[in-house]
């Protein structure tokens, strides 16, 4: 195994990546950042310096479990203090399984100003693939807002309430194209010509396939082409074929294609935002066939994106994701214990707020791995949050009739070495005839998916239809409109970890919550992750 090391600079730049020129966050200069290559086994380090001047920072290594080293996971205010402005902050992991990655920013809503990026697990020398390609590519999916950060977050926190609104533009590895002329934007500020925003061009094929949206939910498309389903989340699936293929925030899937289109031209790749009304047009790349210029735009219209609130599909998709017969890691068959997360839209002192069990996150100042290591007790409640909401009577098809709900920073303590079972169960917003999709992200673990339905979870009868004998291991999973969602996790990696909805406006306003489990089992944390709320000469000598 090898030491892969590097040295990043955080920064404010201004960039135009759909032509529009705002302020992004760039490492070394790019965004998407450097790609991260490993090779299974070997240890990452990475020194982050904040070149922010004003803001903090924290980079999240999403998909990697962090066993042993919780404290490198990189949120701020589960696992560390935020890097202050001219600190050098040492993430140092191993990566423990080979797969398709990503990191990203995880302080406040900073990773929608583009600090974000992929990192590639190799399979160790010996491995064989249980399928072949002769090329590898990557490409990260995201959307794209033209207000700062601040801006949003300011609005989100405000009475009266300014929602974030649909994003301008969606990028496909960083690119993207807004129509400049459909605004009144003087040239310096929006200039379609601007070599910086043409669309993405990939040279024959992409494998991996990565989503990042600050909110959208997407359908992925080649013009012409099918693709093949291989891998989600760092474990084999049994390959089936897409048309298109939906992703949703904090998901990886690697898909094989065939470049086998006659006669060779170059096609378009598209992304559509479903599961939302679609207020922004759909984002745009080149499929490059060898011999045409990467650059010439195909000669057909884009393909358009499937109907935007036609859920079937979609969890059709879902269910489809199988663990790949040659790999199959089948979970425990019962549970020590189960958790049902009602996710709903509230209201608290005319705030809005996005609730678990009726209870809106909060993160408390000192951070929960220093604080349980520490028996800092005081820091956050010690109240047990709730387990399940009221079954019975709450109606999850309609506006609930009191959207009043409480906020909290306790959190779910879990036996070490337990099995347990989550169950998401969706409701209705505080609109009526609406229900998101939430993308759940599990920190410091993977899961088995056991399952998802349509409408309420019965506990009595939902659960004989788990599937307990290929279910796919993820770490981000969704919860589909109206629908519940069933996981399975072992609570075998000592630490503090956070489990929230991957729709950065969503975590900001509430959902999400944290699991601890064998703090006792925790190595001696490094003092880099110390300086903020009460952890100031804690654990210090
Ligand atoms: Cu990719 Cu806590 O997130
Ligand atoms: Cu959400």
């Amino acid at each position: 195994a090898r030491i892969r090391h590097y040295k990043w600079e955080v920064k404010y730049e201004y960039k135009s990546p759909d032509c529009f020129k705002k302020l992004v966050i760039t490492i070394n200069g790019k965004s998407p950042g450097p790609t991260i290559f490993a090779q299974e086994g070997d240890t990452v380090i990475v020194e982050v310096t904040n070149k922010l001047l004003l803001k903090n920072l924290a980079i999240h290594w999403h998909g990697i479990r962090q066993i042993g080293t919780p404290w490198s996971d990189g949120t701020e205010g589960v696992t560390q203090c935020p890097v202050l402005p001219g600190d050098t902050f040492k993430y140092e992991f191993k990566v423990d399984r080979a797969g398709t990655y990503l990191y990203h920013a995880h302080y406040r809503m900073q990773r929608e100003s583009g600090l974000y990026g992929s990192i590639r697990v190799s399979v160790s020398d010996n491995f064989t693939e249980p399928f072949a390609y002769d090329y590898d590519r990557s490409i990260i999916l995201t959307d794209w807002y033209h207000k700062s950060t601040y801006e949003q977050a300011t609005g989100l926190s405000s009475n009266p309430f300014v929602w974030v609104g649909e994003p301008q533009s969606l990028l496909i590895q960083g690119k993207g194209k807004f129509n400049c002329s459909s605004s009144s934007l003087t040239a310096d500020t929006c200039n379609t010509s601007n070599p910086e925003c043409s669309p993405y061009a990939i040279t024959v094929i992409p494998h991996r396939v990565a989503s990042l949206t600050a909110l959208s939910a997407l359908s992925f498309q080649l013009e012409g082409h099918n693709m093949t389903l291989v891998e989600a989340d760092g474990h084999y699936v049994e390959p089936f074929v897409v048309k298109n293929l939906f992703i949703y925030s904090g998901e990886t899937y690697s898909v094989l294609i065939k470049a086998d289109q006659d006669p060779p031209r170059n096609y378009w790749m598209t992304t559509n935002v479903v599961s939302r009304p679609p207020n922004t047009t759909q984002g745009l790349g080149f499929l490059n066939y060898y011999t045409n210029h990467p650059r010439r735009s195909p000669p057909t219209v884009p393909p358009t994106g499937p109907i935007w609130n036609d859920a079937a599909p979609r969890l059709a998709q879902s269910r489809a994701i199988k663990d790949h017969h040659d790999f199959i890691v089948t979970p425990p068959t019962t549970s020590d214990r189960a958790i049902v997360f009602l996710n709903t839209q509230n209201r608290i002192n005319g705030y809005v707020r996005w609730s678990v069990n009726n209870v809106s996150f909060t993160l408390p100042h000192t951070p929960y791995l220093i604080a349980l290591k520490n028996k800092l007790h005081h820091v956050f409640s010690q109240t047990p949050p709730p387990e399940g909401y009221d079954f019975v009577n709450y109606d999850i098809y309609n506006v609930s009739k009191n959207p009043n709900a409480t906020t909290s920073n306790a959190i779910y303590r879990l036996g070490f070495n337990t099995t347990v079972d989550i169950i998401l169960q969706n409701a209705n917003t505080m609109n009526v005839n609406s229900s998101e999709t939430h993308p759940w992200h599990l920190h410091g673990h993977d899961f088995w998916v056991l399952g998802y339905g349509d409408g309420k979870f019965d506990m009595n009868k939902d659960p004989k239809n788990y599937n307990l004998v290929n279910p796919i291991m993820k770490n981000t999973v969704p919860l589909h409109p109206y629908g519940w969602t069933a996981i399975r996790f072992k609570a075998d990696n000592p630490g503090a970890w956070l489990f929230h909805c991957h729709i950065e406006a969503h975590f900001y306003m509430g959902m999400g919550v944290v699991f601890e489990e064998g703090i006792d089992k925790v190595g001696k944390l490094p003092s880099s992750i110390l300086g903020c709320g009460e952890t100031r000469g804690v654990g210090r000598p």
